[in-house]
């Protein structure tokens, strides 16, 4: 099977490029984020500090989290229910970076993710891919972009989404767990030693055609 990592912060567009990845060589799209989210979103309706490992891991004997794919698009459901689109707000996203610092919730994702990379060839995107989940991936990318990019893209979505945030805020709770996320114990967003760093500052086209030349080079 052939498995492609790609890590890097929020915001750096990995989900788009991903999306595209994923189309032109035919490979599944797998966004561990919104696995996360989804713990997040338990979390929080079941009224349990994210930060406090022996409440959230109490949960997860009860958390039924599946992934389907409905017309080639990932769908996250949480015990039944098709969560996909409740996850996408700022108060999911800085809940969900909380509980992926949780050794217990990385425990419960990994084997899920692991699988979905045996049975199929994969394009992974997250924050671990490369370093911890598939360390014998096929092609391992790290994407960042600058920091007022990250910001602007991440702010366009919340906006297209209905969310009432300024520019500013986003930029302040991305910072927030962006720092959180490559600075924590277990598991933390920094390249693997031999990942290869894709800037997407600039232009998307430009990223993709990078990225699918050098997986087409590998596999070749
Ligand atoms: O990619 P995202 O913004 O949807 O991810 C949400 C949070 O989940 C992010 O703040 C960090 C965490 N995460 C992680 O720790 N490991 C992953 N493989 C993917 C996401």
């Amino acid at each position: 099977m052939i498995s492609i990592a790609l890590d890097g912060p929020s915001g750096a567009g990995k989900s788009t490029v991903a999306k595209a990845i994923a189309k032109e060589l035919g490979y599944i799209y797998v966004d561990t984020g919104a696995m996360y989210r989804t713990i997040a979103l338990f979390t929080l309706q079941n009224g349990a500090d994210p930060t406090d490992e022996a409440a959230v891991s109490a949960l997860l004997p009860s958390l039924v989290l599946e992934v389907k794919y409905i017309d080639g698009a990932q769908r996250m459901f949480l015990c039944g229910e098709d969560v996909s689109d409740k996850i996408r707000t700022n108060e999911i996203s800085m809940c969900a970076s909380k509980v992926s610092a949780l050794p217990a919730v990385r425990a419960f994702l990994l084997d899920l993710q692991r699988d979905m990379a045996k049975k199929n060839n994969v394009i992974m995107d997250g924050r671990d891919i490369g370093t911890v989940i598939l360390p014998n991936a096929t092609v391992k990318f790290f994407m960042n972009a600058s920091d007022e990019a990250k910001a602007k893209r991440r702010h366009e979505e919340l906006l297209a989404k209905g969310e009432n945030i300024t520019l500013e805020e986003v930029k302040k709770t991305m910072a927030e767990r962006d720092k959180s996320d490559s600075t924590r114990k277990i598991a933390p967003a920094v390249p693997a030693p031999d990942a290869i760093m894709l800037d997407n500052s600039e232009s998307l086209e430009k990223t993709l055609e990078t990225a699918i030349n050098i997986i087409k080079e590998k596999i070749q």
